[in-house]
């Protein structure tokens, strides 16, 4: 298995619903290691919840747990992100200097839905690509309109986005019609990175290895490794990524008939 990367870890500790603590950051960070994660983001939500999560704040943060990390010798790069929740101001906010992206590389934003809505993220990835800014749309299986719509989904793609899917949702599918939903983007070419959206020990840990094993039997090993490995190391690093676009949807078993 190749060293993988957590695209979606929350380890900034007492800065939103992740680890309370330092020693329970750390103690995520050791079972990152033991799940194969050799990069992953130092991360906290960025909504109204938390305006006290400035790109500043989240950067001292993420630099003391990297220092912290060194001192402790655990082998796992860490790289401050957030979490930011799509509104209406986000270019402004964008704009003003008041996110932080991923890596801190000005390159790409973790977005997620506002609580219980979906948002067609078209024109916004529209209106931040002349500034160089693309999106990554975190835990993208969770939104039902978008998990069954592959023409969407696409479209998105086309538009400079990249699918974040929970590692955990591809090795324990809450029920059938998520797996099928899941299987079918993996063989669509419809998911570019893993993230285990970790937030402690004792719930929603930071599980990434399961996913990543599941997702190379529905895909093959060397898609896996992308997935789960090269592009998110890459982006993590403010290296640059580029994805092959989707696979033309398969043809359905009466369409040769015709
Ligand atoms: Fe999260």
């Amino acid at each position: 298995m190749p060293l993988l990367a957590d695209t979606h870890v929350h380890l900034l500790a007492g800065l939103d619903d992740g680890p309370p603590t330092e020693d329970v950051a750390l103690a995520m960070c050791r079972m990152l290691v033991s799940e194969g994660v050799g990069a992953a983001t130092a991360l906290a939500h960025q909504n109204p919840n938390y305006p006290d999560n400035t790109p500043a704040r989240m950067l001292a943060a993420a630099a003391a747990l990297s220092a912290t990390l060194a001192a402790k010798k655990i082998p796992l790069a860490v790289f401050p992100t957030a979490e930011v929740m799509l509104s209406p101001n986000l270019v402004a906010d964008w704009d003003a200097g008041r996110l932080l992206s991923v890596g801190n590389h000005r390159q790409w934003l973790l977005v997620e839905m506002p609580h219980g809505e979906f948002v067609d993220v078209l024109p916004l990835a529209e209106e931040l690509r002349p500034r160089g800014l693309r999106l990554i749309i975190a835990h993208a299986e969770r939104y039902l309109p978008l998990l069954y719509d592959h023409t969407m989904v696409s479209q998105w793609i086309a538009a400079g986005c990249l699918i974040q899917v929970t590692a955990r949702t591809i090795a324990e599918p809450w029920d059938d019609e998520m797996a099928k939903g899941i299987e079918a983007w993996a063989r669509g070419g419809l998911i570019h990175l893993l993230g285990s959206d970790g937030h402690g020990i004792d719930r929603r840990q930071p599980l990434l290895a399961a996913g990543y094993r599941r997702l190379a039997k529905l895909v093959g090993r060397s898609a896996a490794a992308r997935i789960g490995s090269t592009w998110g190391t890459a982006i993590l690093r403010g290296e640059t990524v580029d994805v092959p676009p989707p696979h033309p949807p398969e043809r359905k078993w009466f369409s040769r008939w015709f």
